[in-house]
């Protein structure tokens, strides 16, 4: 397999999106816990691909866009983007087109405000020494292949260079933690999460791992 990675550009907008909903469970497509396609898209990505589209790249496997990494310098500057730049147009699709009324998206909901209740949502915040996140996908049939390895280490690269202190994510997949902890990455976190439990037949682990990029 030829594999080149090159910075991310809007004619690849789609096939990033289609790649994070066929891979948002575990490396499985969305499909098994949500109804609504393109707001989900529109949540796993938007803010990345047309707010952030400089810290976005894609990797081609024999000139198809196999996966990609994108990632934000700056956690907190992310969510006020979020919350006021995408989160309203995406509230008042779920209410318009009548998602709201799915039975997968309530048992989805249903769940993450149960495990808000009962605390299992918690997570320690690790933002102060690590302020950068990072989401990384590859397609299925193209795993295993160095794409992934080519791609983190690109976006390292970039923000080793551009001085970012920390970087960390979540991962529900062993694999991915075994990939990220193989690319250097600590585990700060290890949790249980049970609002897929429909969908994955149980509760799933959650891993936040993190690295430092400057002592
Ligand atoms: C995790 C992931 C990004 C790794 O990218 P990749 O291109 O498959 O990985 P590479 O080929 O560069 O590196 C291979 C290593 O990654 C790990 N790995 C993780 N998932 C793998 C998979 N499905 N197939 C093969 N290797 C995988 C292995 O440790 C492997 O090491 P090995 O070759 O010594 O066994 C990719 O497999 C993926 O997108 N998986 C599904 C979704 C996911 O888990 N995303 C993680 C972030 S939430």
């Amino acid at each position: 397999m030829n594999i080149a990675v090159r910075p991310y550009k809007p004619a690849d907008r789609e096939a990033l999106r289609q790649i994070a909903y066929d891979t948002a469970l575990m490396g499985r497509s969305a499909d098994a816990f949500f109804q609504g396609e393109e707001f989900l898209k529109d949540a796993l990505t938007a803010y990345f691909t047309d707010h952030e589209p400089q810290s976005a790249w894609v990797a081609e496997v024999d000139g198809v866009v196999a996966g990609y990494i994108i990632g934000a310098r700056d956690e907190s500057r992310m969510w006020k983007c979020f919350l006021t730049r995408i989160l309203p147009g995406l509230l008042a699709e779920f209410l318009r087109s009548g998602l709201i009324f799915k039975v997968s998206n309530c048992r989805l909901f249903k769940g993450i405000i149960a495990g808000w209740f009962s605390g299992e949502l918690h997570a320690p915040d690790f933002s102060a020494e690590y302020p950068a996140v990072l989401h990384i996908n590859i397609k299925d049939g193209m795993r295993g292949a160095g794409a992934g390895t080519a791609l983190i280490n690109t976006l390292l690269d970039v923000f080793r260079r551009d001085g970012v202190r920390g970087l960390r994510l979540a991962t529900m997949s062993d694999k991915g933690a075994t990939f990220f902890r193989k690319n250097g990455f600590t585990l700060l976190f290890e949790g249980k999460r049970s609002y897929f439990n429909e969908a994955a037949g149980g509760k799933v682990p959650l891993y936040i791992f993190g690295l430092k990029m400057k002592p």
